[in-house]
């Protein structure tokens, strides 16, 4: 069996969705979690974007011994020195310079011919040689370069040193067949090439990043690229998960594994879905709510006889358990203790008391907790720095026949509490304009949802907003046992992000549009 290495970029490709806006502890808590999933390589995020950037790289860096971490750059001295300064503490730093390549970067974006392009990168990898070991040089946009070019740019990273060679298909615009053929003609034609690891980066604006990059792996790539959950850019990047999921069940036809600890995937998912508030579809392979469902009464005859008549692999593979009924009110500390450990949470004195009394609060509203009812619990926002705004009360009045109406109090960092009261297009909208008014930020909400965690009447309810402010765009989460309360948290959730962003120069992901 060949080994594919796993390059995630969660934290920098994943976190260029619009509107993922991961703080620096929110960054360190998956970075852990992907150590646990047993990653080789995670790209942390592009340093040279902003100091808030810088710094949370290096939070993850040091905060990471098992896997090697990465920082991308683009062909400047002035980035890698901001990569050099951002990886200092990592047991295995490694440098991640790109270049575009194609006719179209090339004349519209960088406005340099081809030996232009070439100088450049030349001299940006002799100059990264000088401090990192461990350099992956990308040719951007590499699906829509010539192909000598294309091999010519891939033999000069060679003779410079690079440790890989990345071929992204920066736009998802090719095929599987096209994307493998690339990486068979640069394995049969480039000089030295042996001495690099070949990658795999794919977006999936066709919808075939998973199938490209299997692609890319059945002609010899070395690594593969993508995120958990499948998101980044526009349509979002190759999801880890399903590369993985199809070498082990197709170990048969591809010869290939990857050394992901596979039970730690659903973990890993949710804990991605819950930080940066994108949700996962109920559809989407591996991770999917109904990926290992079986709704008709053929599937569940079959699954009764036998279950491989229609699962071609376990949930409890990826680490999905059947939810189970774990803790009630009169759960005490130790028993709660017990179950966090069960989910793999080692939590602090501190944080235990701080999650015990959360769940003490919830027993009292809901009658038998889940595991899943704990995990919502857990994974709620981490801040960086005490919080902006805090919802002290919420009161509203609705009735059929009358105009909704809510009241709020918000306290306010450095000035106390302030209170409004406001109408609206229903109860959820009169909320906020309550909230907006005693907040005074000029914001517009952008997307609302909401589900449930588990089943039953007194589910606890996870409300999901998208919320803008100028060119801003943040997400927030609230969860709740009473709906309009979690879609209140949701909302001031939002607003502290997007004053986290007004506080750090240039914001988090970087003034500077850098592609
Ligand atoms: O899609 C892409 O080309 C990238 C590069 C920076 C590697 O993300
Ligand atoms: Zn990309």
């Amino acid at each position: 069996m060949r080994k594919i290495h796993i390059f995630d970029t969660t934290l920098r490709d994943g976190e260029q969705s619009p509107g993922v806006n991961l703080n620096t502890r929110e960054k360190v808590e998956i970075a852990h979690q992907l150590e646990k999933l047993g990653v080789d390589r995670m790209e942390a995020g592009f340093p040279a974007a902003s100091p808030g950037d810088l710094a949370a790289v290096n939070a993850v860096a040091r905060a990471v011994k098992n896997a090697s971490v990465v920082g991308l750059s683009r062909s400047r001295e002035a980035d890698i020195d901001a990569v050099r300064e951002a990886l200092k503490g990592a047991a295995d730093p490694c440098l991640h310079v790109f270049l575009a390549t194609s006719p179209i970067h090339r004349k519209y974006k960088l406005k340099m011919e081809k030996h232009q392009v070439l100088e450049a990168a030349q001299s940006a990898i002799r100059y990264a040689k000088k401090y990192f070991s461990k350099i992956e040089f990308s040719l951007e946009d590499a699906g829509r370069t010539e192909a000598d070019f294309r091999a010519e740019m891939v033999a000069m990273a060679i003779r410079e040193g690079a440790y890989v060679v990345n071929i992204p298909d920066t736009v998802g615009y090719l095929n599987p067949e096209e994307y493998g053929a690339i990486f068979r003609h640069l394995k049969e034609t480039v000089p030295g090439i042996e001495k690099v690891q070949l990658s795999a980066h794919c977006h999936d604006d066709l919808g075939m990043a998973t199938a490209n990059t299997l692609a890319a792996i059945l002609n010899g790539a070395d690594q593969i690229e993508g995120t958990i959950n499948g998101i980044g850019e526009r349509a979002g990047n190759t999801a880890i998960e399903e590369i993985a999921m199809a070498l082990e069940t197709r170990s048969d036809y591809f010869g290939a594994k990857t050394g992901l600890v596979l039970s730690e995937i659903a973990r890993t998912s949710r804990l991605v879905s819950k930080l940066t508030g994108m949700n996962v579809p109920g559809n989407k392979a591996i991770v999917g709510a109904n990926a290992f469902a079986h709704e008709s009464g053929i599937h569940q005859d079959g699954m009764l006889k036998e279950k491989t008549t229609y699962e071609i692999m376990s949930p409890e593979t990826v680490g999905f358990k059947e939810s189970k009924l774990v803790l009630g009110k009169h759960s005490g500390r130790h028993a709660f203790r017990e179950q966090l450990l069960e989910l793999g949470y080692k939590l602090e004195e501190e944080q235990l008391n701080e999650a015990f009394a959360k769940f003490k609060d919830l027993a009292d509203k809901k009658k038998e907790i889940t595991d899943e009812d704990l995990l919502a619990l857990l994974e709620e926002r981490l801040p960086d720095a005490p919080e902006q705004y805090g919802l002290e009360s919420l009161s509203f009045s609705f009735a059929t026949e009358a105009a909704p109406k809510a009241s709020v109090t918000v306290s306010v960092a450095g000035e106390g509490n302030r209170s409004a009261e406001a109408g609206g297009n229903g109860t959820v909208d009169s909320i906020y304009n309550a909230i907006d008014q005693a907040v005074g930020e000029e914001v517009t909400l952008v997307d609302y949802s909401i589900q449930a965690v588990t089943l039953g009447k007194d589910a606890l309810g996870e409300v999901h907003v998208t919320m803008r402010q100028g060119e801003t765009e943040v997400r927030g989460r609230g969860v709740s046992t009473d709906v309009l309360e979690a879609s209140a948290r949701a909302y001031i959730d939002a607003l502290n992000r997007l004053a986290a962003e007004r506080r750090l120069p240039g914001g988090r992901k970087g003034a500077e549009k850098v592609w």
